[in-house]
């Protein structure tokens, strides 16, 4: 079959692989390769148990997978083969040298550049994919124009806003697709060129196009935003606990107001997951690096009170439980680091864990999907002391306390009662996500301690 257009993405993770599967479903007319360095992961997408665990990824793959989508570790062929190429590549916090801890490590990216350089033989649209610190087109652009060989790049910023449990159908129907480029004849043409592919199923209004500054820095910023609101919802649900004030009641009353908003508004252990931290602390080194140390300041109090959102959590586990947890056994139910994927990186789970572990208590860790990477976690620490046990039930089962660190909608469902039942009395429950009914539980025997709301306890006086 002869394809309409041809698209490259560079990097088959959490983003390359799900975002290049929209692109393929929505367009059958356009060819899409996903590659990557890893064979065990290009491995993994042409196979029955995919790399990456999201509703609703694994039927569109089974629609696209050989038909118009494909996931191949041949990179250079690819590169001289496709003229349209997203770099997806990870961006991690750098963990050595200036900046160590807070710049992005960008040797992923800047070893694409230079590959995609060696092996083009015809213009390309290089599009970035991958979330960058502002300014990151321009280092781009001086790599890619480094020879005289005759050939021309046009770097766009197309920053991915979806998460991780919802990803389908946030590539589905986006809030909005973002599209900077240099307002230059070619910039403005390539331009043109991303937006036709998302207006084959994005309604036109939701394309949004910008400087390409512009684009990068709005990237951070959304994160930026949406985990200061986490910060702030969660600074506040330690004052309701001093309070008796409930965390729940004063985030609907404050969310209703219109200009606020309800959505981020839920109280918790704190943010995880791969990008909200990294992308601060980047923000946070950008903004040293301008000069501009109080808007750093600003914005590195966010992870400051994700950071203590979470030794507060443990406070209270250690505090409630007499202050000792040694030889006691702790059930964690999820350690993802949000429900709906398998995820676990910069998840909260991790650190609690480790304090557990510290602590002297024994660990049994449930979660439905992410096992595998807890363990992989995990495998440096007190391995004798950590059980992995996926049924909730067996899980509990001998255990001293509960606590529910991911709200998978399954937790909800469970029969505490029959928890209850098989665990060590006096029974305790710690409820993270504030996810089930505390006073049904309270009800059944437990002494319940969600966030940001009054315990209920049999041992008060
Ligand atoms: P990831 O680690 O899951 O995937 C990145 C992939 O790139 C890896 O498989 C890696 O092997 C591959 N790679 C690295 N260097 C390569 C090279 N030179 N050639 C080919 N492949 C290479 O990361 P991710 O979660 O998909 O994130 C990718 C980027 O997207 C990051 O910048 C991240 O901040 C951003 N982002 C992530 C999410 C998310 O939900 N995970 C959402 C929006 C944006
Ligand atoms: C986040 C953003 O929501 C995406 O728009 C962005 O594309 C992505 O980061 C990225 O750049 O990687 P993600 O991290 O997948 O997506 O998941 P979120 O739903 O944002 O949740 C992040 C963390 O905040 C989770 O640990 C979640 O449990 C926590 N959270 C979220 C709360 O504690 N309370 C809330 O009200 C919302």
């Amino acid at each position: 079959m002869k394809f309409k257009k041809k698209i490259l993405c560079i990097g088959a993770g959490y983003v390359g692989g799900p975002s290049m599967a929209m692109i393929a479903y929505k367009c059958p007319d356009y060819m899409v390769t996903v590659v990557d360095i890893n064979q065990a992961r290009i491995d993994a997408w042409n196979s029955a148990e995919l790399p990456v665990y999201e509703p609703g990824l694994d039927e569109i793959i089974k629609k696209t997978r050989g038909r118009n989508l494909f996931f191949t570790k041949d990179i250079e062929k690819q590169i001289a083969e496709n003229d349209i190429i997203f770099v997806s590549v990870n961006t991690p916090t750098k963990t050595f040298g200036k900046g160590a801890g807070k710049a992005a490590d960008l040797q992923f990216l800047e070893k694409t550049a230079r590959q995609i350089l060696e092996h083009s033989q015809s213009p390309k649209i290089v599009i970035e994919k991958s979330t960058l610190p502002v300014k990151t087109a321009q280092a781009m652009e001086r790599i890619l124009s480094s020879t005289k060989r005759n050939i021309t790049f046009d770097v766009i910023s197309n920053p991915e806003f979806m998460s991780e449990g919802t990803a389908m159908n946030d590539l589905d129907k986006p809030d909005r697709v973002l599209i900077g480029s240099h307002e230059t004849k070619s910039g403005l043409k390539a331009r043109a060129e991303l937006v036709d592919i998302y207006a084959r199923w994005v309604p036109k209004e939701k394309i949004i196009t910008s400087n390409i500054w512009s684009a990068e820095l709005s990237k951070l910023v959304a994160n930026a935003f949406l985990a200061q609101r986490v910060s702030s919802i969660n600074s506040i649900s330690a004052l309701c606990e001093k309070t008796d004030a409930d965390i729940s009641e004063v985030a609907k009353a404050v969310g209703m107001d219109s200009r606020i908003g309800s959505k981020f508004l839920k109280a918790g252990i704190g943010f995880g997951g791969s990008c909200f931290k990294k992308d601060i602390l980047n923000l946070v080194y950008l903004c040293n690096y301008y000069g501009l140390k109080d808007v750093a300041d600003y914005w590195e109090s966010v992870i400051k009170i994700n950071e203590y959102q979470q030794d507060r959590f443990i406070a209270n586990i250690l505090g409630s439980m007499f202050n000792t947890l040694a030889g006691k056994k702790i059930c964690l139910l999820g350690f993802a680091f949000k429900a709906d994927t398998g995820d676990t990186r910069e998840s909260p789970a991790i650190y609690i864990t480790r304090k557990l572990l510290a602590e002297h208590a024994q660990v049994v860790i449930s979660d439905p999907k992410a096992l595998k990477n807890a363990a992989i976690d995990l495998a440096q620490d007190q391995g004798s002391k950590i059980s992995y046990i996926e049924d909730p039930y067996l899980a509990a089962s001998g255990c001293h306390a509960l606590v529910i660190l991911t709200d998978w909608e399954l937790y909800k469902k469970l029969d505490f009662q029959k928890i209850y039942n098989s665990m060590v009395k006096p029974t305790f429950l710690f409820d993270g996500r504030n996810a089930i009914d505390h006073k049904k539980c309270f009800d059944f025997g437990f002494n319940v301690y969600p966030i940001g709301k009054p315990a209920l306890s049999h041992l008060m006086d």
